[in-house]
């Protein structure tokens, strides 16, 4: 697979973009073969709603499905809007079919070691299990490593949601043999996370 930054100007391929500033580094763009990882648009959000509303989604994840495009929306200006979280979209429709992302981990319950991001994500039903957000998290995971110091990410999933760790697994997470319960998440109360951590240096 081919994971290109596409910055306009003076991109280079494989060049450190550690002390690249954040303002520089939203501009950044994420393409591979299938998908670009891009910042949501107040457009998306006719497409996010149709997929976020699927019961099948957001309680997988740990959030409520969506209930209106204008709670999509919402989400979009104040949720998604900031440089370290991408929509999904699919190169072939130039739809946004899903979201990725990393970010502190001080608001949920994991063991997180201390400032260690927590990453997450979600994929549209209609495109499961064709390597979707495999694809988009070894970009994302590409980026990290290109743009920061971070150490280590961690992340966790829903043990009754084994899809979601197998994505984690592939891209080189390892669990960590505890499991949690974060009752902030969404039907989260009754439901053990299993939690899984990629070292990155
Ligand atoms: C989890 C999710 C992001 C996976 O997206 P995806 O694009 O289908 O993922 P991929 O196709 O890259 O990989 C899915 C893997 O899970 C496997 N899988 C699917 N269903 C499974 C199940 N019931 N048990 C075990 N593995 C399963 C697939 O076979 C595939 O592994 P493989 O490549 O070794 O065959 C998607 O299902 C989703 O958005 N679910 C709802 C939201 C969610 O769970 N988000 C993550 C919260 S932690």
């Amino acid at each position: 697979m081919t994971i290109r930054l596409e910055q306009p100007e003076d991109y280079r391929e494989g060049e450190d973009l550690t002390r690249t500033p954040s303002a520089e580094k939203a501009k950044l763009m994420l393409r591979t073969e299938r998908l670009t990882l891009r910042p949501w648009f107040e457009s998306d959000a006719d497409s996010l709603f149709k997929y976020a509303s699927d019961p099948d989604v957001g309680p997988r994840a740990g959030w409520p499905p969506h209930n209106s495009v204008e709670e999509s929306l919402e989400i979009i200006r104040t949720v998604f809007r900031n440089d370290s979280n991408w929509a999904i979209e699919l190169n072939a429709t130039g739809e946004a079919i899903g979201a990725i992302g990393y970010g502190p981990s001080c608001e949920c319950n994991l063991p997180a070691r201390e400032g260690e991001p927590l990453c997450g994500y979600w994929v549209a039903k209609p495109y499961w299990n064709q390597g979707i957000c495999t694809e988009a998290l070894q970009a994302m995971l590409d980026y990290i490593r290109r743009t920061t110091d971070i150490q280590s990410l961690i992340s966790g999933h829903f043990v009754d949601n084994p899809a979601s760790g197998r994505v984690m697994e592939k891209c080189g997470f390892q669990p960590t043999g505890e499991t949690c319960i974060d009752e902030t998440q969404y039907q989260g109360k009754d439901r053990p996370i299993r939690v899984l951590r990629l070292e990155l240096k």
